[in-house]
Formats: structure tokens, sequence, C-alpha cells
């Protein structure tokens, strides 16, 4: 399994050598292995350069990788091995992807220059590899809340630069390792500030070994587990000390009569073991603000005389503790007093509620005690609760304080003075009623300060400081909106607050937005105010962002089998294929680009102007076409369908829509437009716009009414054309031809001269169509361009077939095809006779199309002189020449045509519409048939 990765990793790694830009290879390569290992990495994981060309989430110094920011992206799957390679890595915060699974492996210890380590609310499983001890430049460890087994790894003791450790909410078991001389431990973490170890299944004892007096550790959280023994005496050593958090275990014995050395100590829970002994002696810590000390198997005792002294008490709870004798009076003198839960004690006599409470005072829980006397002195609006006493007797005492209410403490932020919205799906109106997708999560609080739940000022202190921290942070955030989600049952559980964060000035955080976010929360850099205690945070997957994008994995997957012998052919073909995939992606990069540079004009915003032509939109050319219906299509072909439009002006347009398979590159289908928007002439048919948008390629013409040349020959159009009318179609071509070949600038080829591109208007003027394979010839080319033969059977040069050599002449032997059309309405190949070569040997024989009537079309108006015909057949005739230098140039063409018209006494310049009228075909008609007259 290792072999199979390392090898994949040499070949990627010997393939992209050459690619990457300011990237380190190295650094591609890895990113690259875990961009085909997850699942929706971020869309802006796209070409070679991570560093240079803003890959989301990834921060680079010097051309290297340093960070990897993606903290509630939604990634899925596991952390691959390949990553090893990011050696210059220092911050790895995958934070809050719910997705990423399976264990860590061994080869994270390889990245040793990492500084920030968050996987946090992730779904890791498995043993905490011990190579994470390699890693020692490490500060902060936040692997909190997964599902990580087995022991903590003593290695652990190695990263003598730790302040944050941070293991809580897992599954991991056995012993606190401490160091032994040979393997390291816990206790030599001697710069770290935070042992979070709690909601883990930890066993044995607290070692004494675990503490020192040279510790700074301010935090120590092993709550919820199970761990026996007793507080070691070395605890009281710590003298920075704030929160202390060992209850939830199985403790014992005394607790150490240092205890009150800790002067600093905030919040101090021993509630839920077995511990024995006096109550301890807290004299003189003045910062106490929060103690538990609840059910535990203390002695029975009266009040303690420290009461009185801990002077920064909010909250005290000593549920079960065995108190005896008179309700300790000197405690309502406490001035910052909130709550005060004695129950399940032995406390009785009478309760004195001085006047001199605490103005705070919310709560005095004395439920399951023997107080058998009330005097208030003065009112006291807080609760009390005096339930199972003897004051509320058996008879019934109706008083408020004697029927169980439950404390329903609730918080929400409140809307900012504003009206209300309704807001769509899933947006969520802020405290400014503004809708948008917050950035969610939950805060859990491990301690806290105060214990009055429902004083709203606690919160707004909270969202200050929040808001705060984003700001500082330069994070896009409008506001904050709090709610608290657990009504709280007992002191030792975690304060939970539903936190939304809503974006600035958009409705959806982008996904540096919320990686960041994700990072203040999971790399503590918020810290809340002294009010709140340590926390950790959990980020809910963020919808909006990973709605918008269902990438999915990239389809590179090389399976290497492993074998010595096949390697240096795994390589080459590897190095084949990833070449290939390369240029493939650029040809596939540059399309796009020049596709989405066109396409950008359907904003409206930015239209490329091709001068002289418009733009359309699809919504609009589906309007002129009534959908592109049936019934509007004209004709078709292997580019694809022509539809009939008309525009609002009453305008009628043609518009050629390109099929899928006959679509060329965006930047043909430009380069056709720009070709087409230069050549102005009344005989070729002008381009009015075009359309690049949702992948379609539609042009739009100038609708040309009497169809093309093709249909009136076949008789389809129902127009009839005597010699005259084709003698002014054939110097109409002939002019737009010889104006594309000399006129145009670059001249133009058109490559697919044919009877059904030449089209008629309603004076029967011809023009000259589709300029689909047209050829722009450049002066360095010379007169010719060597390109792959295409056009029409039949009306393809011969010399031009053989030689693949494109001239201006090509166009001419199209053309003296069309001419020959024009004599005879037959196909250029048709029932296996090419017309050409039968012209040319009827000729060879008798010098005269004339006494061969059978070649000549009947609706030319045979009977009547046909004035120029043999001249026209021989210019024809020349037009087909074998070799394009015996073929004259279009110009000459037209000069020919136009001394045939004036022997025929007909003005070409004249419309010939006076005597043009459409008539009824009335008989089956064939050109072949010898029986046929003539009227
Ligand atoms: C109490 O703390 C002081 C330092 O403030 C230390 O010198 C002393 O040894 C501690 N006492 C005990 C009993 O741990
Ligand atoms: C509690 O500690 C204080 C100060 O260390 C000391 O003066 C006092 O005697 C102790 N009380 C008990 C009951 O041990
Ligand atoms: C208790 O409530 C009364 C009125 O309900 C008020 O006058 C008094 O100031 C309150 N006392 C405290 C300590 O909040
Ligand atoms: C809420 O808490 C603040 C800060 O501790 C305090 O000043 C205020 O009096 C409290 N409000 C009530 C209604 O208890
Ligand atoms: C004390 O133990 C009881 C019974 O297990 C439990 O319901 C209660 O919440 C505990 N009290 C505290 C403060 O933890
Ligand atoms: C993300 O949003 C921030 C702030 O709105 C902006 O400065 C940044 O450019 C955005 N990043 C991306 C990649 O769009």
């Amino acid at each position: 399994m290792v072999q199979k990765s390392q090898l994949f990793l040499l070949l990627v790694f010997i393939i992209f050598s050459a690619i990457a830009a300011e990237t380190e290879n190295q650094d591609y390569v890895a990113l690259l292995s875990l961009k085909n290992i997850w699942q929706n990495t971020p869309p802006s994981w796209v070409g070679p350069d991570p560093c240079g060309k803003g890959w989301e989430g990834i921060g680079c110094t010097n051309s290297r990788v340093t960070s990897i920011m993606l903290s509630t992206t939604g990634l899925t799957g596991p952390l691959s091995g390949d990553f090893e390679l990011l050696s210059e890595l220092q911050t790895l915060d995958l934070s809050y992807n719910k997705g990423l699974t399976g264990p860590i492996p061994r080869s994270i210890g390889n990245l040793k220059k990492l500084l920030n380590l968050i996987l946090a609310g992730c779904s890791f499983s498995g043993p905490i590899p011990d190579t994470i001890g390699s890693l020692e430049q490490l500060l902060y460890l936040s692997l909190n809340s997964n599902y990580f087994s087995g022991h903590i790894p003593p290695s652990i003791g190695n990263l003598s630069n730790l302040l944050w450790l941070d293991l809580t909410d897992n599954q991991l078991n056995g012993p606190i390792p401490i160091s032994d001389g040979i393997t390291p431990g816990l206790d030599m973490l001697l710069n770290a500030r935070h042992f979070h170890l709690g909601q883990n299944n930890l066993s044995g004892t607290i070692p004494p070994r675990l503490f020192s007096s040279e510790m700074v550790l301010i935090h120590v959280l092993l709550d919820g587990n199970q761990l026996t023994g007793s507080i070691p005496s070395t605890l009281g050593l710590v003298q920075a000390l704030e929160v202390l958090r060992i209850d939830g275990n199985a403790l014992s014995g005394l607790v150490p009569s240092n205890f009150n050395n800790l002067t600093n100590l905030n919040h101090m829970f021993l509630s839920n073991n077995k511990l024995t002994g006096p109550l301890p002696n807290l004299t003189g810590m003045i910062f106490l603000s929060y103690v538990d000390i609840s059910n535990n198997t203390f002695d029975g005792s009266d009040a303690p005389p420290w009461f009185p002294t801990l002077q920064s008490l909010t909250t005290l709870i000593m549920e079960n503790t065995q108190l005896q004798g008179q309700f300790p009076v000197a405690l309502f003198s406490l001035p910052l007093l909130q709550t005060v839960v004695l129950k399940k004690n032995q406390l009785n006599g009478s309760l004195v509620i001085g006047t001199t409470h605490s103005n705070q005072l919310k709560l005095i829980d004395l439920q399951f005690n023997f107080i058998s006397y009330l005097e208030e002195k003065e009112a006291y609006n807080g609760t009390l609760k005096l339930e199972d006493n003897p004051i509320c007797g058996v008879t019934g005492n109706l008083s408020s304080y004697c029927t169980v209410s439950l404390s329903n403490a609730s918080y929400s932020t409140q809307k900012v003075d504003c009206e209300p919205v309704p807001c769509s799906s899933n947006q969520i109106s802020s405290p400014y009623c503004r809708c948008a997708y917050p950035y969610t999560g939950t805060l859990f609080f491990e301690t806290l300060s105060f214990s009055d739940l429902g004083n709203n000022t606690y919160y707004n202190i909270l969202e200050e400081s929040l808001m705060h921290s984003f700001h500082s942070h330069q994070l896009p955030v409008d506001s904050v909106s709090l709610t608290l989600s657990n009504p709280i049952t007992a002191s030792s559980e975690y304060l939970e607050v539903k936190l939304k964060v809503f974006p600035y000035g958009q409705v959806s955080f982008n996904l540096t937005g919320i990686s960041s976010i994700g990072f203040m929360l999971s790399n503590q850099t918020f810290k809340p105010p002294p009010l709140f205690g340590p926390f950790y945070f959990i980020g809910d997957k963020y919808e909006k962002y990973t709605e918008s994008k269902k990438s999915s994995r990239s389809s590179i997957v090389i399976e290497v089998v492993v074998g010595g012998s096949i390697l240096l052919l795994v390589i080459l073909l590897a190095g084949v294929y990833v070449l290939h995939t390369k240029k493939r992606a650029e040809r596939a990069i540059e399309h796009t680009s020049h596709f989405s540079q066109l396409d950008k004009s359907n904003n409206g915003g930015s239209v490329i102007k091709v001068k002289g032509v418009g733009w359309f939109s699809l919504k609009e050319l589906e309007k002129y076409t009534n959908h592109f219906s049936i019934a509007n299509e004209i004709g078709s072909g292997g580019y694809g369908k022509v539809y009939q439009g008309s525009l609002p002006t009453g305008q009628l347009i043609a518009i050629k829509r390109a099929k899928k398979e006959s679509m060329q590159g965006g930047l043909e289908f430009k380069t056709e437009i720009e070709l087409l928007s230069r050549v102005h002439h009344k005989n070729l048919v002008s381009l009015m716009g075009f359309c690049f948008e949702k992948g379609e390629q539609i042009l739009v013409y100038e609708y040309v009414s009497n169809g093309s040349l093709k249909d009136s020959l076949s008789g389809k159009s129902r127009i009839r054309l005597d010699w005259m009318r084709r003698l002014r179609v054939a110097l109409g071509a002939a002019r737009g031809l010889a104006y594309l070949h000399e006129f145009a600038n670059p001249p133009i080829i058109h490559r697919d001269i044919k009877s059904g591109n030449i089209l008629l208007d309603e004076s029967l003027n011809a023009k000259v169509s589709d300029f689909g394979l047209s050829k722009p010839i450049d002066d360095s080319e010379g007169s010719h361009v060597i390109t792959q033969v295409k056009g029409t059977m039949g009306y393809v040069d011969p010399e031009y077939y053989m030689t693949h050599k494109l001239t201006e002449k090509s166009d001419v032997y199209s053309f003296g095809v069309v001419m020959l059309e024009l004599l005879t309405a037959r196909k250029p190949i048709e029932h296996g006779k090419y017309i050409v070569r039968e012209v040319q040997e009827t000729m060879d024989k008798t010098k005269d199309l004339f006494n061969h009537p059978e070649f000549l079309d009947p609706a030319i108006g045979l009977g009547t002189t046909l004035k120029g015909l043999k001249k026209f057949v021989d210019l024809a005739m020349r037009c087909v020449k074998e070799l394009g230098s015996d073929r004259p140039m279009m110009v000459e063409v037209v000069k020919e045509i136009e001394n045939i018209m004036e022997l025929a006494s007909v003005n070409p310049d004249v419309d010939s519409t006076s005597t043009s009228a459409s008539y009824e075909e009335t008989r089956k008609r064939s050109s072949l048939d010898p029986s046929y007259t003539y009227s």
C-alpha cells in the first residue's frame, strides 16, 4: 500500500517536473493528490500553479505552500498519504469538514514545519499516530470532536513548543502519558497553556508527575473521563491555572490541602467524583468565580468559614455535599453572587434573606434540605427553591418556592429595529433584516463565569467581542446572531450557543470567507470575553457554498501496479498520458477563454464588437424563429439548419444554427465572423449578426427571399429562369466571387461554390452565401494555402483534390460547374455521370451543344435564340480545365459574361424582375426526357 502510493508519487513527480511554474513541483504534486482524493475541493483548484494562480485556501511563501486553510468547505474523503510532500507547510486547517474520514496517516510526521494542525470537528478515526510527535514546531494541535480512539501517544510530549493541546470529545482511552526517562509524556510540555482532554474514555490516575511548578498551564480540562485515584497535590504547583475541570470522573481521596495555593483559579469543577474527607479549603482564592463540588462524598460539616472570602464568586454549586447546620447567610454578602445551589444537603433551621443580598442573585436552590422557616427582609426577585423542605410541609404550602419550576433561560439575538423580511428557501434574515446565507455553528463553552443564563447582557458582550474579532481580522461580516440552544440542567454541562455569522454586502460568503471564519474559531484566534471560559466551536456544513459547486473528483486516477520490470513502461505511459492531458487541457482552456470572452456579451455589459455586425441573444433568436420551429426551417445540411425569422421591425433574417458536431472552436467562429464582417458586396449575402451563447454557434444573415439557384433549377422554388436570367445570375455570382478574390482584404477563397450556395433575392440577383469553409489568403502564404480538401462532391477542383493546394482557381473550377448546371439543370454528378466529363466529351465530338438539346434545361427557353450560348459554354469549359493555370481569373469570367450579355443585348445591370414571374409547373419535369416539348 505504502509502496504503491510512493510509486504514484514518483511518477507524478517526474511528470510534472516541467510543468509547475511558481509553485514548487512537490507541493503541486501533493495538492494534486489531495484534489484527486477529496471531493468538494475548491473549484478554483485548476491550473498548474497553486501559488501563482489563486487556488483558494492555499497560502504560499516563496513558491512553497505554507498553509492550507479549508475549514467548513464540505471536503469529503480521507487524508491522503501524499500530502507529506508539503514540507514547508505551517498551517493545516481542515476543521469542520464532517466528510473527512479515516485515520491520520503516519506520514503526517513529515510535515516538520507545521505550526498549526487543526482537524477539529471532522470524522477522523483510529489512533492518533505517534509520528505526530515529530512535529517539533507545532504550536496548536486541535483534534477535538473526531472519533479518535486508542491511547494518547506519549510522543506528544516531544512537542516542546506546543501551546494548545485539544483532544476533547473523542474516544481516547488508556492513561495520560507521562515521561519516564525513556518515553516522553505530557509532563514535558512546559510551554503548554492548554490541556483539553475532556469527554474521552481516559482511565488510570492523574499522574502526580504530570504537573510541576515549571508548568504554565492555564486550562486543565479532564472532565468526562474515567480517571481514578486521588487529585495529585502537584496540581497546586501550577500557579497560572485559571480553569480546572476534573469533574465527571471517578476520583477519590482527599482534595490536596495546597489547593488554595491556586490563587488564579476562576473555575473549579470537582463535581461528580468520589472525593472524600473535609470540604476543600478555598480560603484566599479571591478570583474564584465558579465553583462546583457537587456529588462527592465529603465528610459532613457545617458551612465552611471561607465562603465569604470568595469575593469574585458568582456561582456556588454544592449539591449533595453533606453540608449541615444553618444556611450560611454570609454568602449573601458576596457582591457578584448569582446562583447558589445547595440542594440535597442537611441544612436546617431558618433561611434569612437579608437586605444585603446581591442584586444579581437569581437562584437559590435549597431543595431536599431541612429548612423550616423563611424570612425575607427585602423582596427577593430571583427564584427560590425550597421543595422537599419542612417549610413546604406535607400539607401543601402553595408558595411559589415550593413548586418545582424549571429554569427556562433563553436568548436569541434581537432584530435591530427593522421590518422582518421573508427570505427565500435557505436564506435567513440577519439582525438587520437582510436575507443571506449565514455561516453557522455551535460554540461550546466549557466554563462560564456567570450562571444567570437569562441575562442578555452576557450574550450582547459575546456578540460584540465576536464582531470585534471578525473585523480585526478583516472578515466581511455584517452581523452575528446568537441563540441559546441547550437549557443547562446540570452545571457540568457545556453551554451551547448557536452562532450565525452574516456576510457583509453579499448574500453568501465565498470560500475564503468561510475558511477564514472557520480558522478564527478553530484556532482559538477568537478570545471570548472573560465571562466566557474556554470553548470549542463546531461549524456546520456551509450549505450555500457546497451547493454552488458540485465538483466531482478529478478523473485522473492512475492505478499503479507494482512490479519492478514494468516500472519504466508505466512511467513512460503515464508521461505520455499526462502530457497529452496537459495539451488537451491547454487547448480546452484556450477554447473556453475565447468562448467566455465572446460569451460575456450576453450580459450586455461587455459586448464584443465586431464592426458592423450585431450580437443577438439566444432568447431573441428563439423569439424571432418561434423557438426554432420546424415551420421556420428553410434549409438544412451537414452544418446544421437554417431558419427564417423576422425582426420586430418586420425585416426577415436567415439564421444558420450549427449542429453540435459541426461546430468550430470559439476562435474559428470568431474569425469567421470577423471575416464576414469585412466583406460587403451586393452579390454576397451579408452577415447581420451572430449568437454565441450556451454552446450555440449561430450566424444571422440577411434573408434572401427566392431561395437558392439549386432550388430554382430543380423547380423546387417555382422560379422560372430563362436564358437572360441565367446570364444575370451567372454574372452576379461571378462578380461576388471576383470581389472575394480581388478586393477583399485579405483575399478570400470561398471553397464551396455550388448552386446551393448561390441565393436569389426578390429581383433574382445572385448572392453568394455560406462562407463556412472560406479561407483568407495571407500574403505570407503566397497565392495558395495548403489545406485539407473540403467542399462538395462534384464541384471540387481536381487539382486541389490531388495537391491540396488551394487557390482562387479552385473557386473558378466550381464556378464552371455551376455554369454547366445553369445550362443543363443537372446535378454535377447524376446517375453516376459526371457533368463536366459528359459536356466535355459531347463538345469534343460536336463542338456544339445545340445539336444536343437533351443536354439543355428545357426551362432555359429552347426555341428562342439563346444568344451567346456558345460563348457561355466555352467559358464554362475553360473554367473547368484540368490545370488551374489554364483557367481564367474570376475578373476575366465577369468580363466574358458581360460581353455575352451585351451580345444577347441584355443590360446586365437592369433588373429582370419585370420579366420574372413564377409559374406553375404543370408537368413532371425531366431534362433527360427526350420527348419533352418546348413551348
Ligand atoms: C504555594 O505557592 C507558592 C508560590 O506562590 C509556593 O512557593 C509554595 O510552595 C506553594 N505551596 C504549596 C503547599 O504547594
Ligand atoms: C485554610 O487555609 C488557610 C490559608 O491557607 C488557613 O489559614 C486555614 O487554617 C485553613 N483552614 C483549614 C480549616 O484548614
Ligand atoms: C424587585 O422587584 C421590585 C418590584 O417588582 C423592585 O422594586 C425591586 O427594585 C427589585 N429588586 C431587585 C433587587 O431587583
Ligand atoms: C445582567 O448582568 C449585568 C452584568 O453582570 C449586570 O450589570 C446587570 O445588572 C444584570 N441584569 C440583571 C437584570 O440582572
Ligand atoms: C448530581 O448527581 C445527580 C444524580 O446523578 C445529577 O442528576 C445531578 O445533575 C448532579 N449534579 C451536578 C451539579 O452535577
Ligand atoms: C472573497 O470575498 C472577499 C471579501 O468579500 C474578497 O475580498 C475576496 O476577493 C473574495 N475572494 C474570491 C476568490 O472571490
